[in-house]
């Protein structure tokens, strides 16, 4: 894909800013990334965190993988370069999310660590805290689970270049958080990142 194809384009700044939209919202906008293997529970976690917070009064929008690939995303497939693009608009969609004060949480595999901190760097370029979440599920307990059989079908050979099979996973090296799943409901590990929000500050209602 050509980068920086946008040539003779300026950049027209709003009228509103960025604590004006928080003061609004009583919150401030941010993005949440899970990073993980298949069916190591991120889109659980996503939804069920998602819900917590808004039934809490507060505006949190889910960005996961298999609906983004319904729509925005569709025409990407899962090569490097497409995994790659793929995290390029996302890391770029939760910016935009984050900077109009959106609890924004992204649920994808996001296999290559470059590409996860070029979705940090850019973030925290412009002054929006990224956390960085690793759901660290073991590929045998995600191949045990294998809820839509991928797995299975990776293994007969149906599918080519699966992620945690024949396809590599790179773990973070110094993520925000780190949450093991195994024995654990969805509800307590999203009570695991509460704890982690409201310890950091991230969920106060004021704007200072
Ligand atoms: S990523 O690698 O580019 O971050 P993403 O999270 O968007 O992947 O999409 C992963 C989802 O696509 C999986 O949950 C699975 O349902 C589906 N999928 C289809 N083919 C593959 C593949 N080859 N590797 C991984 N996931 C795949």
């Amino acid at each position: 894909m050509t980068l920086n194809a946008a040539t003779n384009v300026t950049w027209h700044s709003g009228h509103v800013d960025r604590k004006e939209r928080g003061n609004l919202l009583k919150q401030k906008g941010l993005t949440i990334w899970l990073t993980g293997l298949p069916s190591s529970g991120k889109s659980t976690i996503a939804f069920t965190l998602e819900h917590k917070l808004v039934k809490q009064g507060r505006l949190a929008y889910v960005l996961d993988g298999d609906n983004v690939r319904h729509g925005l995303n569709k025409n990407l497939g899962f090569s490097a370069e497409d995994r790659e693009e793929n995290i390029r608009r996302i890391g770029e969609v939760a910016k935009l999310f984050a900077d109009a004060g959106i609890i924004t949480i992204t649920s994808f595999i996001s296999p290559y660590r470059n590409d996860r901190n070029r979705a940090r760097t850019i973030h925290q370029d412009s002054g929006l805290t990224f956390i960085e979440i690793f759901i660290d599920t073991p590929v045998e307990i995600c191949e045990e689970r294998d809820p839509k059989g991928l797995y299975q079908k990776a293994r007969r050979g149906e599918i080519k270049g699966f992620t945690g099979v024949d396809d590599p996973y790179e773990p973070p090296v110094n993520p925000e958080l780190v949450l093991k799943t195994e024995d654990k409901s969805p509800e307590q590990i999203v009570d695991s990142i509460f704890e982690y929000l409201n310890k950091q500050g991230y969920l106060s209602r004021t704007m200072e």
